[in-house]
């Protein structure tokens, strides 16, 4: 791995048009930085280093007079009171962590304000300053007005305490446990930079598959130095909190939410870790599910658990985040419907502070799924997103895969919730229905690889989710767009064909894997091959037939009113248009139907003939990207297109492997040939 990637988006490479670095010079020589805060002092840290490379200017000076400045950094009350009312509207709009740029003119010269409310927003409005930069963009005019549209903003680490990392698959994890409290790792630091950067303010430190070692003293301690850490960021740091801790570290017999010394138990650990760490978040719980404990082995329900938790954090502001991602073997005719009918029937019933944490689709981050039925369904609690930054299913980081498309494809869909337009990203930015809070989540893809994520292009993925939690209304382009020039090069020839190759890398990965619907159908365990022929596994929903129900009939999930009926968990018109294969999308067909052989796609083929090719054609998606990266060897280091070319190989061999595995089991069952342009497998 190339020591370059280290410095992610945020590597500020020195800017080569001189006329272009003259007037950012000019525009950023002499600095009004206003403040001294621990957030301030790091932000003027930034800043400095971002123009000292871009710029080549180390002489930038940072206490300037605030009357004749090029640049002006400071919070409302900071700045001079005919300044102030200048931008009083605009600071009005921008709330606790949004900020004001503005190109303006003051006594006569021209001058750049960057100011905030608060100074953790200065210190976003510092990075965005300098990736605008970093794009080669005019600041000439600039006026630009922007805040966050989502509270809470946040990563998910699945990280153990022994360092491993679950689903991980860019090296062990960040978090050196044995090390900590004492030292602190570089990488900790720029971990929050980079956060901070792209707007992630929250941070899941443990696995949802939760040690409830974490909650003991000796590992609070350690916890409390990364929260030391990361405060400057303004990221905050929270635990998963396993629902048994009370018996395996409290010393109790029951972990009951209706039991008082449970309860009490609670209420004084969380006491504790805030003594330690007063603005820590909260807990985040998996309960219930697949496995782990919960309130259901007591005979309670979900809110029963949520709400105990929620009383203990609720005096020192903290948050329970409660996941929706359960599903039992007691009932299972579809896994799909299990986390509705164990949630929306308590809409109202949970505490302020509970949030209920829903993943994209109602299965697990497949490459493709609909979204999950529970969104907009809940109005009277705050539901937030959780999305799978770790590519679990989608060819982990080997594979090139940019998953804005699949974030953005999620945020866009019409849930009909309150009618036409209710997306999933007004469910959950609070515009359907007014929330207490709002959030959206990324199980993250970090780890102690040199480049952090494994695949280099893998970073994009970190990247954009966070522009999408800040704004889930971005597209996919914009994102792909700011990232590599930011991270590889501004030219033209570079960033257009690779955008390009990232936007088509989504839907390749679905073609050669799970096109049409399918879904569910990786081999056991590690999930990142094929193995659509697994029947045997210990409960029926864990195995691949019971998705794709491929027989001499045909395949895909019947959801249908005739069949297990998921479609009634979504609001009309899509209950009715997901009824009936033909006005259900085909990118969803196998989902929700049960279908022959020789059903009539809407080009005319067949759906045997079209399941192959649609293989064939993810084949030829990747095959694609590597010739386009074949020409991109001038804009970048040798290191890092050796690197990205033999990864791209591995993907085409795999893509090709999902194809012929594929294929070569499902016509066992279709008994048809191959159509012309499917290459035989061999
Ligand atoms: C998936 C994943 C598990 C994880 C679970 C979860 O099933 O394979 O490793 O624990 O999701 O989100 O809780």
């Amino acid at each position: 791995q190339s020591v370059a990637d280290y410095d992610l988006w945020l590597s500020y490479q020195k800017i080569s048009d001189t006329e272009l670095v003259n007037k950012y010079r000019a525009q950023t020589n002499d600095i009004a930085f206003m403040g001294n805060s621990e957030t301030i002092i790091v932000a003027k840290e930034e800043l400095r280093l971002g123009l000292g490379n871009m710029l080549g200017n180390s002489s930038v000076i940072m206490n300037a007079d605030p009357n004749s400045a090029d640049l002006i950094v400071g919070t409302k009350d900071q700045l001079h009171t005919t300044i102030q009312n200048r931008l009083a509207k605009d600071l009005e709009q921008v709330g606790e962590e949004g900020f004001v740029i503005k190109a303006l003119v003051q006594k006569g010269k021209n001058a750049l304000v960057l100011t905030a409310n608060t100074d953790i927003a200065i210190l976003y409005g510092v990075f965005r300053l300098l990736e605008l930069m970093g794009q080669h963009q005019s600041l000439d005019k600039i006026n630009l007005v922007d805040a966050p549209k989502i509270d809470l903003r946040m990563l998910n680490h699945w990280d153990n305490l022994d360092r491993t990392v679950e689903r991980g698959y860019a090296g062990a994890s960040i978090w050196n446990w044995q090390k900590l409290p004492e030292y602190i790792d570089q990488r900790y630091i720029d971990y929050a930079r980079a956060n901070a950067s792209i707007g992630i303010n929250a941070v899941s430190l443990t696995n949802v598959n939760a040690n409830a070692l974490i909650l003991t003293p000796m590992y609070l301690e350690k916890v409390q130095a990364l929260a030391n850490v990361f405060r400057p960021y303004g990221i905050k740091v929270y635990l998963t909190a396993r629902f048994s801790a009370p018996i395996e570290i409290g010393g109790l017999d029951t972990a009951d939410p209706l039991d008082q010394n449970v309860q009490q138990w609670w209420d004084k650990k969380a006491a504790e870790i805030y003594g330690l760490i007063p603005d820590f978040g909260g807990f985040l719980v998996k309960a219930n599910s697949e496995g782990q404990p919960g309130p259901q082995n007591y005979d309670r329900n979900h809110v029963d658990g949520a709400n105990m938790m929620a009383k203990a954090l609720q005096p020192h502001d903290g948050n329970v985040i409660w996941r929706a991602f359960v599903y039992s073997e007691h009932d299972a005719d579809d896994r799909a419907k299990q986390a509705y009918s164990e949630f929306v029937p308590y809409d109202g019933q949970f505490m302020d502070n509970v949030l209920v944490q829903t993943k994209n689709g109602a299965i697990d981050f497949q490459p493709r799924e609909p979204f999950h039925p529970m969104f907009g369904a809940m109005p009277k609690t705050s539901q937030i997103i959780e999305f799978q930054i770790t590519q679990e299913y989608l060819g982990f980081s080997t594979h090139l895969v940019f998953l804005p498309k699949l974030f953005e494809e999620v945020l866009d869909s019409d849930t009909y919730r309150k009618g036409k337009g209710s997306t999933v990203a007004k469910a959950i930015d609070g515009s359907l229905y007014d929330k207490k809070m709002t959030g959206m989540v990324g199980v993250a893809n970090i780890g102690s690889d040199l480049n952090w994520t494994g695949h280099p292009f893998a970073q994009a993925n970190w990247y954009g989710f966070g522009r999408l939690a800040w704004n889930p209304y971005l597209d996919a382009e914009t994102i792909a767009d700011e990232w590599l020039r930011l991270t590889y090069s501004n030219e033209n020839a570079f960033v257009n064909p690779m955008k390009e190759l990232l936007i088509d890398s989504r839907e390749a990965v679905v073609n050669y894997m799970n096109p049409l619907g399918l879904h569910h159908i990786f081999d056991t365990g590690h999930h990142y091959g094929p193995g659509p022929w697994v029947s045997e596994l210990g409960r029926p929903e864990w195995n691949p037939t019971y998705y794709h129900n491929a027989d001499v009939n045909g395949i895909g999930f019947d959801r249908t009113t005739k069949g297990s009926n998921a479609v009634a968990q979504y609001a009309e018109p899509l209950r009715l248009l997901w009824n009936d294969p033909k006005t259900t999308p085909e990118k969803y067909l196998l989902w929700f139907h049960h279908l022959p052989w020789d059903y009539v796609l809407e080009d005319g083929n067949t759906l045997w003939d079209g399941i192959a090719l649609k293989y064939q054609e993810g084949v030829n998606q990747v095959a694609e990207m590597i010739s386009t990266w074949k020409k991109m060897k001038p804009y970048v280091s040798e290191e890092q297109h050796r690197e990205v070319k033999m990864l791209l190989n591995i993907q085409l061999k795999e893509a090709k492997w999902w194809r012929d595995a594929c294929l070569l089991y499902f016509q066992t069952f279709s008994n048809k040939d191959l159509p012309k342009g499917v290459e035989k497998p061999t």
